[in-house]
């Protein structure tokens, strides 16, 4: 091993390094015994827990300027950090929708840190991990090997980078040198009205804008009206517009609507135009033996978003952009300055993985993921979220068998939405007495949930996404509701 010359004595130096590695090895211990604690007891505690007004001030506390031991340093993120999470590992919690993380992938995500190596690319094994779970998410989804792909911070990111491959190869110009402003007629993007919302902010910052993504109506399951979108396609393109892209949902953030992917593909294939799938909630349906069949035709998309933090449980933040045709890809992102041209061997030799996104400097987001894949391998995902979709449906049948509760949608997927009928009340007055048996059930630590308007009516909302949840927890989650509901409309509190 080369080692540097002795200057020792001459220059004053620091580090961030431990003065006393074994102290640190101590403390990382207990760290390492407390999480798995944490983790193993987290059905234990409750789901969720305001903070009082001194852990809100101790937020507040000025920019540090000498320094705390590291024990100390701990014990504050234990005391005021630990205690209060969002509550997303906890097997109650179906709030939005969240993934419940794993340990395999904390200890990923820890190793990734303790190695520090940057993913914008070089010839390191992080890099090569990189592109292999990449290539992973493309058998998964049954997309060609040829076919590129990139891991971002989420699924708003995801679907950023497809649709601007999407904008970029559609709009007949080099958007890239001469801007938006140039394209000689204005484009059109198309997704249903269940979009999620970062469709929205990919339209703005592709400085298309808003009024350029056309929201399309559904049927009665929430799913895109294909009819409709075909009329909406040949009415721009006789007022001068050009249809660029057409968005498919494979699970809808609201009710977790599949739009018809195949009948999609197909008017995309005819009308030439780019598809897209936001798959952040369902694309990796694909790999669940009895629910696959809800997502087919997302093999045939030019390019799909998918969320390994969702479905696949990675800690967060870990997004995956497909995109099929690997040179449009490529040709959206990549760049080469001066200072990160390749070499023919060394550390520069790899691949610049920042070729295929908007970031340079990229986090080891990789590892989290491949352990956990190696660890249980895909079959068990594919399981687990079989599980949730059965689950999403138990709770639907609870509800159902349940006469002061009611279902706003049937369940699709694993998404319910539901409310307490409160006989005679409706409108506002019903949405106030839902708003308060879910704000009690996060209160009281019982359950997360959280709430939407489904064809026009206010209901709460259940997004099973989580490996930890049971049977009973569903069983739990209908006693309790039943209970808020009736003891809030004796005490009136809703009113
Ligand atoms: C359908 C859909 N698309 C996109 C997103 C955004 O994903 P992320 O939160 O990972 O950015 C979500 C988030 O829940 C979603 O449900």
């Amino acid at each position: 091993m080369l080692k540097a010359a002795g200057t020792a004595g001459m220059v004053a130096e620091e580090t961030l390094d431990p003065v006393d590695w074994a102290d640190v090895q101590a403390l990382s211990h207990r760290i390492v015994d407390d999480a798995v604690d944490y983790l193993r007891d987290v059905r234990e505690r409750p789901v969720w827990k305001d903070m009082p007004a001194e852990v809100r001030e101790f937020f507040a506390a000025p920019l540090p300027r000498s320094p705390q031991p590291l024990a100390q340093v701990y014990g504050e993120v234990t005391d005021k950090v630990m205690v209060y999470p969002m509550g997303n590992i906890h097997p109650r919690f179906w709030s939005w929708y969240m993934g419940s993380s794993n340990f395999t992938g904390a200890l990923g995500d820890f190793l990734a840190a303790i190695q520090g190596s940057n993913l914008g690319g070089g010839n390191h094994a992080a890099a090569l991990m990189d592109s292999q779970v990449v290539d992973w998410c493309k058998q998964m989804m049954g997309f060609p090997q040829s076919a590129s792909g990139t891991l971002v911070s989420g699924g708003s990111m995801a679907n950023i980078i497809g649709l601007t491959v999407a904008r970029n190869t559609k709009a007949g110009i080099d958007v890239r040198e001469h801007g938006v402003a140039a394209i000689e007629k204005p484009l059109r993007f198309y997704g249903s009205d269940q979009l999620h919302s970062c469709h929205r902010k990919a339209m703005e910052a592709l400085g298309l804008g808003n009024n350029a993504l056309r929201r399309i109506p559904t049927d009665a399951g929430l799913r895109i009206d294909i009819e409709a979108l075909r009329a909406a396609i040949t009415e721009d393109r006789a007022a001068g517009f050009k249809p660029a892209c057409i968005i498919g949902n494979a699970g809808t953030v609201n009710t977790g609507a599949i739009d018809n992917l195949q009948a999609l593909a197909k008017l995309a294939h005819e009308e030439d135009v780019w598809f897209h799938v936001d798959g952040c909630i369902g694309a990796l349906i694909a790999v669940a033996p009895e629910n696959a069949h809800r997502v087919a035709g997302i093999e045939w998309a030019d390019s799909v978003a998918l969320d390994p933090h969702k479905w696949l449980h990675a800690p967060f933040e870990v997004g995956c952009a497909l995109v099929r045709d690997a040179s449009a890809h490529r040709k959206t992102f990549a760049v080469t300055p001066e200072y990160l041209e390749s070499t023919p061997r060394g550390l520069a030799s790899g691949h610049w993985l920042h070729d295929y996104g908007l970031q340079t400097s990229r986090g080891f987001r990789a590892l989290k993921v491949w352990m956990a894949l190696k660890e249980h391998g895909i079959e068990k995902f594919g399981r687990l979220i079989d599980q949730n979709i059965a689950q999403g449906h138990y709770l639907g049948t609870l509800i159902e068998a349940e006469p002061l509760l009611e279902l706003v949608a049937p369940p699709s997927i694993n998404i319910v939405c539901f409310r307490y009928r409160g006989d005679g009340l409706t409108g506002e007055r019903q949405k106030a007495l839902n708003t308060e048996i879910m704000l009690r059930l996060q209160e009281d630590g019982i359950a997360a949930l959280s709430d939407t308007t489904v064809h026009g009516q206010h209901c709460l909302r259940v997004a099973i996404n989580n490996h930890r949840t049971r049977r009973d927890d569903l069983d739990l989650l209908v006693r309790e509701t039943v209970r808020l509901g009736q003891e809030i409309l004796k005490s009136g509190a809703a009113r």
